[in-house]
């Protein structure tokens, strides 16, 4: 099966087996930003952001590590790097830049992903929420210092964000933080073709991310090749289901779960941590 993404602003149908880690096929098309640090999901610097349209029609992006991401995992989707946020420095970047958050640069790209998906996603901005964020992110210079004021600075610039995150996208967008491409996203992403797999093509995957760390050469049909919408949280008949697909970042970040379980996502930082 062709795996149809677009990646920044192009459309791919993809060939290389369904396992290639995202990580790889990156740096095969010469985008290098994402970089191969521990290779084991403990470092952040292969940051990606993955955007898909939720079960209310916005479109939301999640922020994963591509070296534990299949490129199966794509279909459907908007894979973006920190080559397709802008040409020219965003406010975030250049705030890393103007203090300090930027040393050997090794994990720039990954931070710059992490701080883009948590002004996108978080729910409080603050400098709590920013040490949340970069929980995943190592920075071997231990610029922390330097990233957090960055971070501080740009919640600075942004005092009219709203609160609601599925509000966020179209002031980051103004701010050019997000790039412009991303108005037409939603209707792009609706004329990719739909996933064909069934669940007799072969062993069923959810995640996989421990497997992947053996670079492994089998074949899987993960659930959202099946059902995209699987790894969704939804309210159906006063019901919120569950996804058979969604993560643990999806259970954090989902607003219908925490109107109902405040706690829930600081529960939840001490899953698998
Ligand atoms: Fe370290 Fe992916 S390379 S998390
Ligand atoms: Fe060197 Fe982060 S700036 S590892």
């Amino acid at each position: 099966m062709s795996i149809a993404f677009i990646l920044n602003q192009t459309l791919q149908h993809c060939d290389l087996p369904p396992h290639t880690r995202v990580l790889d096929y990156l740096r095969r098309q010469a985008l290098t930003a994402a970089k191969p640090g521990c290779q084991e999901g403990d470092c952040g610097a292969c940051g990606v952001l993955l955007g898909h349209v939720d079960g209310c029609g916005q479109l939301v992006y999640q922020h994963l590590n591509s070296c534990l991401l299949p490129l199966v995992a794509l279909h459907g989707k908007h894979l973006l790097t920190v080559e397709g946020l802008s040409e020219q420095p965003t406010p975030l970047q250049q705030a890393l830049i103007d203090h300090g958050g930027i040393q050997c640069g090794y994990c720039t790209p990954g931070v710059v992903i992490a701080l883009t998906a948590h002004l996108l996603n978080s729910p409080a901005l603050d400098e709590a929420s920013l040490k949340t964020a970069l929980d995943g992110n190592l920075c071997r210079c231990t610029g922390y210092a330097g990233i957090l004021r960055a971070g501080a600075t740009v919640h600075g610039l942004l005092p009219q964000l709203p609160a609601d995150p599925a509000q966020r996208l179209p002031a980051l967008i103004a701010a050019g933080i997000m790039p412009a491409y991303l108005q037409q996203m939603t209707t792009q992403l609706a004329q990719l073709p739909p996933a064909t797999a069934t669940a007799s093509d072969g062993p069923l995957l959810a995640g996989g991310t421990d497997l992947l760390l053996h670079q492994p050469t089998w074949q899987a049909t993960t659930l959202t090749q099946i059902d995209p919408s699987l790894d969704q949280i939804t309210l159906v008949d006063g019901q919120i289901v569950l996804g058979a697909a969604c993560n643990v970042a999806e259970l954090a970040s989902s607003p219908l779960l925490a109107a109902l379980l405040p706690a829930l996502p600081q529960i939840l930082q001490h899953v698998a941590c």
